[in-house]
């Protein structure tokens, strides 16, 4: 057992529509984790009374607690490539993404980049992933296998190439099909590790490999899809021109049977109605990628029209095209895309996006996400006093909302001062 006490936030449905009786919020609480799970979260003189005189608290009074962040989409092989200047997205994909994801075909340079990357999200709080690797099998071993030791939560699959890249990515597509087969069987569900098929975009397979990935995705339940769609004008213009029988970009994925709960669309900057409308009635969830839609001139991103048409929606930080792996940061710029989009976001509904909004895009939320009794014990102590700015800044709060607004603002990794996975510390601030 494990009890940890300090402040405690999380959320049992979304701000947006329950208002504030969506949050859960204990100024001076504490957190009981058995066997890994949740056991109960709450007000600590009511749960310290009923707890095991010999038993050991934790004490992070003066911190905040919140369930681990879920990060709905990230690339761990464009690790090395973040920060990479100049072009919109198409240029990026040539310039830098090709080359980088080239040396993921050697399995060594694969684990050393899979332990960086992995230990990164654990230094920023993120205890659950959707995550890109290449086309590389040992590409996908090597995150499985570094995600596995640390018992994170990840989400991934071998992307799917087989036209519209250097011949060192591209693949025939029956040789995809069976190597996601592999992958499945090795992978999914073993600890916490699921399986995403994983067509890099429409436009980089062919019709054949867009119908294998949606065969892929129906013959195995409970498998994820993840996949890009209608990030940047010119990739809008170029999916038309390579599929003109379909109604729209998102239509492709329909056609080809990927829509439907447990797929993952990053971006959806620039989608219609009806559009949203399908990928509502469907189950389809889009990741939101602030950092990336504006290091790449992609777009603003529409979170209004997407609640309207009652979308599932998480946050993704898109590492490398992304420019941190941080989610408060990531949290920061969300809230100043939607400034330029004409619409706002509550510091409530940040951490809920990052936090129960995207276990919910996953289909988790039974198991991550939140404190609910059962969930998995992954949270994270945040330091809103981290650098002499924000103890600064955060000493001025008379609010809760104040504080967590400032918190996303100000804050990045500096500000996580410890990140447990399981119910045991997985990373401490040194
Ligand atoms: N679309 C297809 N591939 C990619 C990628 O690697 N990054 C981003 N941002 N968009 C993509
Ligand atoms: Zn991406």
């Amino acid at each position: 057992m494990r009890a940890v006490r300090g402040e405690i936030l999380h959320f049992t449905s979304d701000p947006a529509v329950g208002g504030t009786e969506a949050l859960r919020h204990f100024a001076d609480g504490l957190l009981i984790v058995r066997e890994g799970l949740v056991a109960e979260a709450g007000p600590a003189d009511a749960l310290l009374a009923k707890l095991p005189a010999d038993a050991r608290v934790e004490d992070r009074r003066g911190r905040m607690i919140v369930p681990g962040f879920i990060d709905t989409h990230i690339h761990f092989a464009q690790t090395d490539i973040i920060a990479s200047p100049g072009g919109q997205l198409l240029e990026w994909l040539e310039r830098y993404t090709w080359p980088v994801e080239q040396a993921f075909a050697d399995p060594a340079h694969a684990a050393t980049v899979a332990e960086f990357f992995c230990d990164e999200l654990l230094r920023n709080g993120t205890t659950s992933a959707a995550v890109f690797p290449t086309v590389h099998r040992a590409s996908v071993d090597a995150l499985f296998e570094a995600a596995l030791r640390r018992r994170m939560r990840i989400i991934s699959g071998k992307v799917l190439m087989d036209r519209n890249c250097p011949e060192f990515l591209c693949e025939g597509c029956e040789g995809g099909y069976v190597a996601s087969k592999e992958l499945i069987e090795r992978w999914h569900g073993r600890g916490r590790l699921l399986y995403a098929v994983t067509p890099r975009f429409a436009a980089t397979s062919t019709p054949q490999q867009m119908r294998l990935a949606g065969r892929l995705f129906a013959e195995h339940p409970g498998v994820y899809l993840q996949s890009h769609l209608a990030e940047n004008r010119a990739e809008v213009a170029w999916i038309h021109e390579l599929y003109p029988e379909a109604r729209s970009y998102l239509d492709v994925y329909e056609r080809f049977g990927q829509l439907g709960p447990r797929s993952v669309f990053a971006h959806c900057v620039w989608l219609d109605d009806a559009d949203r409308a399908r990928m509502a009635a469907t189950g389809a969830a889009i990741s939101f990628c602030p950092t990336s839609n504006l290091f790449l001139g992609s777009g603003l991103f529409d979170l209004a029209k997407a609640d309207a048409a009652g979308l599932r929606v998480g946050i993704g930080t898109d590492v490398g095209a992304g420019t941190s792996f941080s989610m408060l940061q990531t949290l920061g710029e969300a809230y100043k895309v939607l400034q330029l989009n004409g619409q706002s976001l509550s510091p409530e509904r940040a951490f809920y996006l990052a936090t129960l909004g995207g276990a919910r895009s996953l289909y988790l939320d039974d198991r991550i996400g939140s404190f609910a009794p059962g969930c998995e014990g992954d949270f994270v102590v945040l330091d809103p006093a981290a650098t002499p700015l924000l103890a600064r800044r955060s000493a001025a709060c008379t609010t809760l909302a104040e504080r967590l607004f400032v918190l996303m603002m100000l804050g990045d990794d500096r500000a996580v001062a410890e990140t447990w996975v399981m119910g045991e510390p997985a990373w401490r601030r040194p």
